[in-house]
């Protein structure tokens, strides 16, 4: 009989289903609990899902003296057994024929005891959280979240493009970039005063991308319409709850889209992935619910019905001052938004996501189209509550006397951009697209506070453990 068990997931095997398959699970040890009539209950968690499965463990197993009252929170093991209905709170729980211990995990050392931990404590055992319900929840959320964003657009008929990690050219012109060398820093060479890249491993200047969309474009001019999805790098020293230095971010590019099929791409994008993560993580999604933020499937289910606000950067900005508010900020026409007007402008004011656009050209970075007004450029930020912006995006600027200006205007070095120039020199069209920062999107699905929690491994400022 347990020569025909069968390897299967704890979440399978918390079904119903599963009732009188003899099964092998694999996992580790949550909680154990002996009972006075000879038997243990073991909390048995493998990742497939927030819930445990209960092991029964008889007093009569061959190692239950020496091995299995003796586990604790940690421990691995197989367990073989047949899924039986329990009569506890959960459907099925699983009684033991073998118990295989794989690893101790001693309890005088181990971080993971059954008491909560802070997300500041659990950040510094960041190869640990993984076993946590938070973290278990967000990884899983966070892989519905990736599945759902290929799957979106491989059905809308977009084509996945790799864009390089290491480039030469700054797309947003912000200069917060890391520098990617192989020059021996101790002993840096020099041509007239300055750093000789000409030595350096590419033979000039490299860095680490800020955003795959200069590339991206040159393949939507081509091909029509297609997404990257990889990590950017930003060396902005800002140490927030919504700011890495390492982050995900997915960036659609379409030819022959203008500002107004940007921002309907970019809403039914946002809607497909809420739909997808209510309807594939509700135990995931029920736990953020209860213990992170009340109001995170209210919120996303009123989304996925509602049309999001569009409003003019303009018209945000008269709605900010006649708002009574005392902002930290000064609110002003030609000033950037800071998370606080963000923040209103989305929870206070319109309590819904919101999409800011035709932005000043002084603010914005040199590739968005220039408006008729000379003063606007046409942008897009999809604002929502509680984050603020998750999407950053424009309409391009395909006219190349404009471009020019523009990039002079930033100070850039048209030289070094000859090859984005050329696709206004030959077969220009109106093209758009937009960044939707991932880890951005993940804080406002489960409600975490800080941005640090829904990525594995955090990188920020005086941090790069593990
Ligand atoms: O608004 P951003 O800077 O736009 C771009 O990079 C464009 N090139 C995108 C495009 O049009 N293809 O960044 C896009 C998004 C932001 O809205 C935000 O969600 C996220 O990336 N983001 C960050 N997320 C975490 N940490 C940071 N330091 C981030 N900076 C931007
Ligand atoms: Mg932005």
């Amino acid at each position: 009989m347990i020569g025909c068990a069968q390897k299967i997931s704890v979440a399978e095997a918390r079904k119903a289903e599963s009732i009188g398959r003899t099964v092998l699970l694999q996992g580790w040890v949550r909680t154990r609990r002996d009972s006075k009539g000879g038997f243990s209950f073991i909390e048995l968690n493998d990742g497939s899902c927030l819930g445990n499965i209960q092991i029964v463990a008889d007093c009569s197993l061959p190692n239950y003296e020496s091995q299995v009252r003796r586990l604790t929170a940690g421990c691995s093991i197989s367990v073989t057994g047949v899924v039986q209905a329990s009569p506890g709170k959960q459907q099925t729980e699983v009684r033991a024929e073998i118990v295989v211990v794989h690893g101790a995990a001693d309890a005088e050392t181990y971080p993971l005891q059954k008491k909560g931990h802070s997300f500041e404590f659990l950040r510094t055992i960041a190869h640990l959280r993984p076993r946590t319900n938070t973290f278990g929840a967000v990884a899983r959320v966070r892989n519905c979240v990736c599945r759902s964003i290929h799957n979106f657009f491989q059905e809308e008929g977009f084509l996945y493009v790799h864009t390089p990690i290491i480039t030469a050219s700054d797309c947003e012109g912000a200069g917060q970039m890391f520098r990617v060398t192989t020059l021996d820093l101790a002993n840096v060479p020099k041509q007239s005063g300055q750093v000789d890249f000409a030595q350096d491993f590419f033979g000039r200047a490299a860095y680490l991308t800020v955003s795959g969309q200069l590339e991206g474009e040159t393949y939507a001019c081509g091909l029509g319409k297609i997404y990257t999805f990889g990590p950017t790098f930003r060396a902005e020293n800002s140490n927030t709850t919504r700011h890495l230095a390492e982050f995900w971010m997915i960036e659609p590019e379409m030819a022959f889209f203008e500002l107004e099929d940007n921002m309907n791409l970019a809403e039914r994008f946002l809607k497909r992935i809420f739909s997808d993560v209510l309807s594939q993580c509700p135990e995931d999604m029920e736990f953020f619910r209860q213990r992170i933020d009340q109001s995170v499937i209210d919120t996303l289910q009123q989304i996925i019905q509602s049309a999001f606000l569009r409003i003019s950067y303009t018209e945000a900005i008269e709605i900010l001052q006649s708002s009574g508010r005392q902002f930290e900020f000064p609110v002003q026409w030609g000033r950037d938004l800071q998370a606080e007007h963000e923040r209103y402008l989305t929870e206070c004011h319109f309590r819904c996501p919101v999409i800011l656009y035709n932005y000043p050209r002084t603010i914005k970075p040199f590739y968005m189209r220039l408006n008729d007004d000379g003063k606007t450029v046409r942008a897009m930020d999809v604002l929502v509550p509680k984050v603020g912006e998750i999407i950053g995006g424009s309409q391009r600027e395909e006219r190349y006397d404009v471009l020019v200006e523009r990039m002079k205007e930033q100070g850039l070095r048209l030289e070094d951009y000859w090859w984005y120039l050329d696709l206004r020199r030959y077969g220009t069209v109106p093209h758009s697209g937009f960044g939707l920062g991932l880890e951005r999107l993940l804080q406002f699905i489960t409600g975490l506070g800080n941005i640090r929690d829904v990525i594995p491994y955090p990188r920020f400022p005086g941090w790069a453990e593990f």
